[in-house]
């Protein structure tokens, strides 16, 4: 580098660490804002930007659940069918089959008809392919359906889509219940099943989650998206109409990924991705934490340095323009490059943006770039977790109830310096004491195997 572009560089590099700067006071400040967000979402519909909703789950599974449940995930670039076999308390799950079909692009901004149509002749197909199950001799074939948006829910098996998030946009799907639309879908296509359950993703990862360690309390999704799931006391949720369930408890879908707060470090770069995001305004927690957004963070980043100085070549002949271009496995990659000579980072600028020729100490600079955006959302993620033990009283002085959460998607599965940074953060900010009572818990495919569960436990 000469020095001059060295120096210009350097002064991007350092205007955005000081702009995702997570101070512990920081973060406590996010987990406050946080807390206080999700109480006012219990006390009214539109109480927060924070939808806070009502699950209709107030049990979660115990281990007994018998017989053979079918579930449909949906909320990613790929959706799954799976088969589950409950054998109850010893065998528990006997046998376990799915499907990973991904989604063509064009039907996540299609029409709800195209959509729902393609997941159910996937739907059709799996059950085809098993042949004859006796097992279904007299008896209709129930589904769990993990519908990963955000959904106003009338009751354990229908609700009504608030809006897309992601990579969806289907404005005929909005307002509508999805579980009309599957089932009509099903019908077309000659499935004969009945949706026993809709949940969101965070919600089977908590079940799934309690299945196997009954100290869960909260369901995490740190993947294309983010969210999170808690058992509230029914009590504690004024918004909740009629009677109080048995259990005293219910299953709250926070939504917090559209969490928004003048307390958040969000940069210009994160203001551009949203003004281009399918969704502007909204889900601002969830673009500064979420797989999908990570790698175009950095790409900004990196453009922003590619104008000001030659140090990735000519702008036009790269790819710094493409938006999502670079993804967030890449930028894991380039974090946990170790070679001596940072030969990932520079495999992956040339395969991705076609850059290359870069110095050493370029990839270096890149290398920090990742470390800086990954931070954030790892510490912002932990903030969220610590917002919500605080307002379940878990982990706070006097607590000593042992507390899980269940974790799934592949931000936090893949991605090690994040998961460290997340799991680093939270013992910083409930004190090392707290933090032995708390166990962050990976809790792989459990969106879909928690709809299987709760189709069991809403059974007819
Ligand atoms: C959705 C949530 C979902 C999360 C993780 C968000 O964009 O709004 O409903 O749980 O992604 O999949």
């Amino acid at each position: 580098m000469v020095a001059g572009e060295a120096a210009v560089a350097e002064r991007v590099v350092e205007e955005l660490r000081a702009a995702c700067a997570t101070p512990a006071a920081r973060l406590n400040e996010v987990a406050a804002a946080m807390e206080e967000e999700m109480r006012a979402g219990l006390r009214e519909e539109g109480g927060s930007k924070i939808k806070m909703i009502i699950s209709y789950v107030d049990n979660l599974p115990t281990g007994n659940e018998e017989g053979f449940f079918y579930a449909l995930d949906l909320g990613g670039t790929n959706f799954r069918v799976l088969r589950v076999q409950l054998a109850g308390k010893d065998k528990r799950v006997a046998k376990r089959e799915s499907k990973e079909v991904s989604i063509p692009p064009h039907l996540m901004s299609g029409n709800a008809a195209e959509l729902f149509s393609f997941i159910a002749s996937a739907l059709a197909k799996f059950v085809t392919d098993e042949g004859h199950n006796n097992v279904f001799d007299d008896k209709q074939r129930e589904l769990g359906f993990t519908f990963s948006f955000p959904v106003r829910q009338s009751s354990i098996a229908s609700g009504t889509l608030i809006k897309w998030t992601k990579a969806f946009s289907i404005d005929d799907a909005v307002g509508e219940d999805v579980v009309a639309e599957l089932q009509t879908a099903m019908g077309k296509q000659g499935v004969d099943m009945r949706v026993a359950a809709l949940i969101n993703d965070t919600v089977g990862t908590l079940a799934a989650g309690r299945y196997n360690d009954e100290d869960v309390v909260i369901g995490v999704i740190l993947g294309t998206g983010s969210n999170a799931a808690y058992v509230e006391e029914a009590s504690a949720i004024p918004k909740l109409e009629g009677e109080l369930p048995k259990s005293g408890n219910m299953v709250i879908n926070t939504e917090w990924g559209n969490f928004d707060s003048s307390c958040l470090p969000v940069t210009e770069y994160d203001q551009a991705l949203d003004e281009e995001s399918l969704n502007p305004g909204e889900q601002i927690f969830e673009k500064l934490i979420s797989g999908l957004y990570l790698g175009d963070i950095v790409r900004r980043v990196l453009l922003k340095i590619a104008l000001q100085t030659p140090l990735f070549g000519n702008v036009s002949q790269t790819k710094l323009k493409t938006r999502f271009i670079l993804r967030t496995p890449d930028i894991s990659a380039m974090r946990h490059d170790e070679t001596p000579d940072l030969s990932v980072v520079a495999e992956k600028l040339a395969e991705n943006l076609k850059i290359r020729d870069t110095s050493l100490e370029t990839r270096k600079m890149v290398v920090e770039i990742c470390d800086i955006v990954t931070r954030r959302s790892a510490r912002l993620a932990a903030a969220g977790i610590v917002g919500i033990l605080r307002k379940i009283g878990r982990a706070v002085p006097g607590d000593e109830r042992r507390s899980v959460v269940a974790v799934d998607g592949g931000l936090f599965e893949h991605y090690a310096a994040f998961r460290e940074c997340l799991e680093g953060t939270l013992v910083e900010l409930l004190g090392e004491e707290a933090a032995k009572s708390v166990a962050v818990k990976l809790t792989k495919d459990g969106s879909g195997l928690g709809a299987a569960l709760i189709a069991a436990a809403h059974s007819q």
